[in-house]
Formats: C-alpha cells, structure tokens, sequence
C-alpha cells in the first residue's frame, strides 16, 4: 500500500531521509471526510437535505380597497395587497408550485374584542372565496389570531387588569375559526398562545362540520423580538405592555416540548415552531419527540435582517436565503412558512 501524506497536513509524517514510510496513513487521515465532497455530482448524491417546492408557504397581507398593492417599508418584496390584487399575487404563488399561502388580515375598523374577525363578510373570508376560485389548487391556510383586529393589539379581549383573558378569548376564537372555514378556509392555524386553544377550536370546527379541516397550531410561539416588521405589515403592535404573558419565554424549551404536547393531545394535526433560526434547537427538539408534521415560520425579522444586509452588499441574499431555508429543514421542519417562498420556488423552477 502506498501512502503519500498530504502536503501540509501530513509533513510531521513525512519520512526522513533514509527512514521507512509508516505502512499506514496517521490514524487521523485514515478517514478523509473531503473525499465525498471532491465533486459536485458526489455533493448532490450524498446531500441529506433537499429544498423543494413542496416545503413553502407563503404568507399575505390583505387589506380593504381595490387596487391596493402597498410595499411594506420593513419587507422588501412584500405587500399589503386588496383582495382583487391578492388573487392574481394567489395565482402567480399557485403558478410557481407553491402548495399553499397563509393569510393575515388587515382590518380597517377595530374594536376592543376583534369583532371582524369573524363576521361572515369579513376581509379574510371574502379573501378566502376570491382565492378559492382564483386558484383553487392553492392550499388556503387562515391565521387565527386577534391582534390585527383589536384596538389595543393584543391577542385576544383584555381583563380589567390590561391582561389578555384567556378563556374569554376561546369562545371568540371558536367564533372566528367556524366563520372562517366556512368562508373556505382548508386550514387553521391559531397563532395567539391561548391555553386549550387547540381543543376548543377542534370542538368549534366540528360542531360546525368542518371535521377534516385541520389544525395547524402555533405551538410554540416565543414572545419574539423577531416579529418586529410584521407588526407594521399587520398594524398589530400592542398600544401597550408586550405578549409574554401569553408567548413563550426565549430562555425555554422544555417548555416548548410540553406546548406541543398540549396541543397534540388537543387534536392538533400539525404543530409549528417560531421564530425559526433561532429555534433551530427547539425545532430539532420537537422533532425527535412528536411524529406529527412539524413547520416553522421564518418570521418577518429574519427575512427583513437578510435584506437589509443584502441591500448593503455584506451578504449574498440568494446563498443566505438557500442555506437559512435549508438550516431550518435540517434541524427537522417538514416545511417552512417564509416570505422568500416566491423567490425560492423560482430557483427550484
Ligand atoms: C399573530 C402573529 C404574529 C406573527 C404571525 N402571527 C405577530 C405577533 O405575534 O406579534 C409574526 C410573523 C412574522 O413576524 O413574520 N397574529
């Protein structure tokens, strides 16, 4: 057998004059990781992560009007757009292979419990028919959640106290889950961190015959300083206080565990974990433990901080967009909820 070290990394073994060759290599370059990655063909074979198509949701703004197609200053590339304009933007997602789109409301009349959100000619439930015929091949996932639609921005109807009561919530959520999936929502995703939020809108969406639209549950939310850009697509940050009476602490992740667990237990059909990059932990966490379809939402503060910096010229945007997706796929999310999703599909094309 014949061995030559490699130059550089081998020259403490390197054979003096007149001494033998070692018969073998050192034990430490026995195994040479570098060889599967010494051609690109090999990369791909033995790659374990593959981005497709099938892996992104893409989120949407809607608001009232016709023709509105407003940039978000915060998100570059995304818009709040009038349910007219919303449906071509639904064709085009429906055109590049993108399964499905999740939708956020942004109402024009708020009130102290949310009241729009669940009447029946509400803007995301004409949202949801207008999409369902515009391209009806797309999957139509509703956020479930009170803050874009309460005067005060918090999740859900406020105790005396200025806190968000938690069961009071429940029958209004219950209210909005029916109402939207009979307007055509085919998934519900409650996104407000209300404990028993997934048994009681179980019960609302059977009760209503909605037995096979699915739960998509928000299991664990951080209360995340990531969200920032959202609330100013959405219109949603709170007047006052924050929401970590009701999102889950950073420093956590036992906890995450025992939210999904609750959830699962609830009739959750999916469970998602956000913010994404820095829950990469949490994600594979979840992952190993439940064996029901996992997502994870790559928030507005992770796709506003890459385009920021890609706007400076200090990152290449489309390699961090590939490898923050991918990173969040690897960790163990079945798919991802991103804004990039169009950009993304159109590389995957
Ligand atoms: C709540 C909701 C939020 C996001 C999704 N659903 C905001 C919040 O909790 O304040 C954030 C998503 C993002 O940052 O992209 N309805």
């Amino acid at each position: 057998m014949s061995y030559s070290p490699t130059p550089g990394m081998g020259q403490a073994m390197t054979p003096g004059p007149g001494e033998e060759p070692p018969p073998l290599p050192p034990e430490y370059l026995v195994r040479r990781p570098r060889r599967l990655r010494s051609h690109p063909a090999l990369r791909r074979l033995v790659r374990q992560t593959q981005l497709t198509r099938d892996d992104l949701v893409l989120p949407l703004f809607v608001v009232e009007g016709r023709g509105v197609h407003s940039a978000v200053s915060s998100m570059p590339g995304v818009f709040r757009e009038s349910i007219d304009r919303l449906a071509e933007t639904c064709q085009k997602a429906e055109e590049l292979g993108i399964p499905g789109v999740i939708l956020f409301g942004v109402p024009e009349k708020k009130d102290p419990e949310g009241r729009q959100a669940w009447l029946p000619e509400g803007l995301v439930q004409r949202a949801m028919e207008r999409i369902a015929s515009a391209a009806p091949g797309l999957l139509r996932i509703a956020d479930l959640c009170f803050c874009e639609y309460t005067d005060h921005g918090h999740c859900g109807v406020l105790t005396p106290e200025g806190d968000v009561d938690n069961d009071a919530t429940l029958e209004n959520l219950e209210l909005q889950a029916a109402s939207l999936a009979d307007a055509g929502a085919q998934v519900i995703a409650p996104s407000g961190m209300m404990d028993g939020q997934v048994g009681s809108i179980r019960a609302a969406l059977d009760e209503a015959g909605h037995l096979n639209v699915p739960i998509l549950s928000y299991a664990a939310k951080y209360a995340s300083a990531f969200y920032g850009p959202f609330r100013d697509a959405a219109d949603s940050a709170p007047a006052f206080g924050d929401r970590s009476t009701y999102q889950m602490d950073v420093g956590n992740s036992d906890e995450a565990l025992r939210e999904v667990e609750l959830d699962v237990k609830q009739g959750a059909d999916m469970v998602m974990v956000k913010p994404a990059m820095p829950c990469l932990d949490v994600i594979r966490r979840v992952r190993e433990r439940f064996d029901v379809p996992l997502c994870a939402y790559q928030v507005s503060g992770e796709y506003a901080m890459i385009k920021a910096a890609a706007a400076k010229k200090w990152i290449d945007e489309t390699r961090v967009m590939i490898e923050s997706l991918t990173s969040i796929k690897r960790a163990g999310a079945d798919f991802v909820l991103t804004y990039y999703a169009r950009e993304m599909a159109k590389l995957l094309r």
